[in-house]
């Protein structure tokens, strides 16, 4: 298993371009299966999940093909069978977004029901209902979630019981080739729903209302090939902006979404980051400085986001101050927290809330990466550690973020992969 070395102490510097976003290309991929026609998606990120998502549209018998700009085509019209076997879904949970678009396109679908992960239980229920309402017939037997329509899936009116992402993006999908109008309340209102919409859109889909809490869709009989480019990734963004901050240094991210990151952007002005923005750009400096402990409080979007948690923890860590990071959406999204104690960290867990009073500086160590933001928080860590951090099982880092290393490199931090 491969790990990451750094040598913390260096002040991030420099320029990096931004990634597609990965939570946006997972279901953009999924959406290529509403029809026969080739869709052209462009702007994806090179990360394990994205293979992993081309892999299980490869085994139903879809191929895709990559250009020269590394632009992939993908049409469903070789499909062979609709399912999802567990090997895949076991690696990763996204594969869940294939249930609504093989069930509204080719009336079945039998895909394997994901287990809990690293960071909560992470039940689907909420697809599977809101999918029975539009008329399925779904049984869950043998590890699977096997599902049916006789004729086409019914628009209907579903209300979610919890703001979720990938359900509402599972039911949007669905709905653009039910019968009639299907209205989605208390749907997530996440950038990467709205992306999906706008391709969705783009294969002729008739869509209203894609982030705000009701989205109203009418359904077509057909949805027809497009060409499409990914959204900027809001939380690799972040991500590195949260780096910069940490090791005191200055960094413009390029081609970004500066619009998808206002809960962020203010909280790093709050721990006294000097922040400019332009229309895909975002620069942050610190000036030398210190960060001060802010505390947050994680909820779906627009609220502060869980999956930026665990990078603000990090930066907490050697902040001056106390500051309380509250998280409302997963259970169990603390796994780092210990790792981080373990470099000399002051943090204390109680209940869904961790207490951060910053240190002026943690101590590198060997740690161990538990799930993909947790990773990320611990690369954190290790860059403004005051020795060598070696981070084990970051094949996590691998699903969410390209070439971390190369790119941290470019900002001037001392990092490398070793294999082993
Ligand atoms: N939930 C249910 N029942 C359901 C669906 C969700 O109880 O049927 C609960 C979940 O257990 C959780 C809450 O609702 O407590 C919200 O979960 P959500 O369904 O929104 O999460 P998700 O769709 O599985 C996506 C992202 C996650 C991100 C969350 C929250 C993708 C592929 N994944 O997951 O991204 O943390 O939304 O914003 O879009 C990551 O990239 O590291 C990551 C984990």
């Amino acid at each position: 298993m491969d790990k990451l070395l750094i040598q913390g102490g260096i002040r991030l510097s420099g320029e990096i371009r931004i990634a597609g976003a990965k939570n946006s290309a997972l279901p953009i991929l999924a959406a290529t299966l509403l029809t026969t026609d080739t869709v052209q998606v462009r702007n994806l990120p090179h990360l394990y999940d994205i293979t992993t998502m081309l892999e299980l549209l490869g085994c139903m018998g879809i191929e895709h093909v990559v250009d020269a700009k590394l632009n992939v085509d993908i049409s469903s019209s070789s499909i062979k069978h609709c399912s999802a076997p567990y090997d895949l879904v076991k690696t990763m949970r996204a594969s869940i977004l294939v249930l609504g678009p093989l069930l509204a396109h080719f009336g079945k679908a039998e895909v394997a029901l994901p287990g809990g992960c690293a960071i909560g239980s992470r039940p689907v229920n909420l697809h599977i209902s809101a999918l029975q309402k539009m008329g399925a017939d779904i049984v869950v037997e043998d590890g699977y979630i096997k599902a049916s329509v006789d004729g086409r899936l019914k628009g209907c009116h579903i209300f979610m019981d919890m703001c979720t992402v990938t359900g509402t993006e599972n039911i949007l999908m669905a709905a653009t080739l039910a019968i009639g109008q299907t209205v989605i309340e208390n749907a997530a209102r996440e950038p990467e729903v709205v992306d999906l919409a706008n391709c969705l859109i783009a294969m002729g889909a008739d869509i209203k209302g894609a982030g705000t809490d009701t989205i109203v869709i009418n359904g077509k009989d057909r949805l027809h090939g497009c060409s499409y480019a990914v959204m900027p990734d809001r939380i690799e963004t972040g991500t590195y902006l949260i780096a910069a901050a940490a090791t005191r240094g200055r960094i413009k991210c390029k081609d970004t979404r500066p619009d998808t990151l206002d809960a962020v952007l203010s909280k790093l002005q709050e721990a006294g980051a000097d922040i400019s923005v332009g229309e895909d750009w975002i620069e942050l400096d610190m000036h030398g400085r210190r960060p001060k402990a802010v505390s947050v409080r994680t909820a779906p979007y627009p609220a502060f986001p869980t999956d930026m948690q665990a990078q603000f923890t990090a930066l907490n860590a050697i902040a001056t101050g106390t500051g309380s990071i509250i998280e409302t959406v997963f259970e169990n999204r603390f796994m780092h927290v210990q790792e981080m104690n373990r470099m000399g960290a002051n943090m204390v867990v109680q209940g869904n809330t961790v207490i951060v009073t910053g240190v002026p500086v943690l101590k590198g160590a060997p740690v161990m990466a538990t799930d993909l933001r947790a990773s990320a928080s611990l690369v954190i860590a290790g860059l403004v550690g005051d020795n060598e951090t070696l981070i084990d099982r970051i094949y996590h880092i691998d699903r969410g973020y390209e070439c971390i290393e190369e790119k941290m490199q470019s900002l001037g931090a001392i990092i490398r992969r070793i294999h082993s």
